[in-house]
């Protein structure tokens, strides 16, 4: 009779398993997605490196580069289907959808002064944070979370990847090419308006036209560059993402304690003090 728990014990452990499995193979996807977007993002903003390294369109020029981002995309398509599980495909489908949007966001730019901000949101949802929120929900909706669970990891990953897009605009103000391995000061280059000037803005309304004209006139770049650097604009860029990590952090404040908790919760302590 001693036979039925040890037989419980272990159908929980193949099941705990399998669950894990399957968690990592979100991961794993959620991971080639991500690629898959670098690649082709390389290719639109004519990047020569990424990560420290050539990027592959320097590589093998921009026709294979963008062959080589959708042959990721179609493995990770393929992986995600064989899963079996019709609420995860759509929460990553979403991903998907949101990545292009996001990138079509970004070549716009809202004449309207007061729209500008939450544009610049939306567009980092779409763009950065979706990816994280939406693969947090599916491991936690494969887990067998009710909906309010699934929301908090939805908010935590929609907070941590708002706040790394905030990070990544300022770190393009202040870090080097060299150190980050990928090039820096591009977003002004690349016609963008990211948080740094939309908060100098306040400070130096100057740089309203040279948003419209997204920076094409000789030395806009170079002044709109200053006018970052003198107003509070790295500093309120820095706050807002604090805000997003302190946010993540509450979200998850929920949950009970664990060491995923406490990891969770160094995550948004690495992100606020990453230098690259
Ligand atoms: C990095 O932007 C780019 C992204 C986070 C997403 C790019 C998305 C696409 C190109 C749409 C296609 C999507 C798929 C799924 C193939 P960045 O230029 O601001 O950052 P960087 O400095 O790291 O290049
Ligand atoms: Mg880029």
């Amino acid at each position: 009779m001693e036979v039925l728990p040890c037989l419980s014990v272990a159908l929980d452990f193949v099941s705990f398993s399998r669950l894990f499995e399957s968690q990592l193979e979100i991961a794993k996807i959620a991971e080639m997605i991500h690629t898959a977007s670098l690649v082709h993002d390389d290719v639109i903003d004519a990047s020569d490196t990424r990560r420290g390294k050539p990027s592959v369109n320097s590589l093998y020029g921009q026709r294979k580069a963008v062959m080589a981002g959708d042959y990721i995309l179609s493995v990770a398509s393929a992986m995600l289907a064989r899963m079996r599980n019709e609420e995860v495909i759509v929460i990553l489908c979403q991903v998907l959808s949101d990545l292009v949007q996001g990138e079509f966001m970004q070549l716009g730019s809202k004449e309207n002064e007061n729209e500008r901000f939450a544009h610049y949101l939306r567009k980092s949802f779409k763009k950065t944070a979706s990816l994280l929120a939406y693969s947090c929900k599916a491991v936690a909706l494969l887990s067998g979370a009710d909906d309010d669970l699934q929301e908090v990891a939805f908010q935590y990953g929609r907070n941590v990847g708002i706040a790394f897009q905030l990070l990544d605009d300022l770190l393009d103000f202040v870090a080097s090419s060299n150190h980050m391995g990928k090039p820096t000061v591009i977003d002004l280059k690349m016609g963008l308006a990211t948080a740094p000037v939309l908060f100098a803005c306040e400070k130096f309304p100057e740089l309203n036209p040279m948003i419209m004209r997204r920076f094409q006139e000789p030395g806009d770049v170079q002044k709109a560059f200053e006018f970052v650097h003198k107003s509070d604009g790295l500093e309120q860029t820095q706050f807002l993402a604090r805000q997003h990590c302190d946010e993540a952090v509450r979200v998850i404040s929920s949950l009970k304690p664990s060491i995923e908790q406490k990891a969770l919760i160094t995550i948004t302590d690495k992100l606020l003090n990453r230098s690259k």
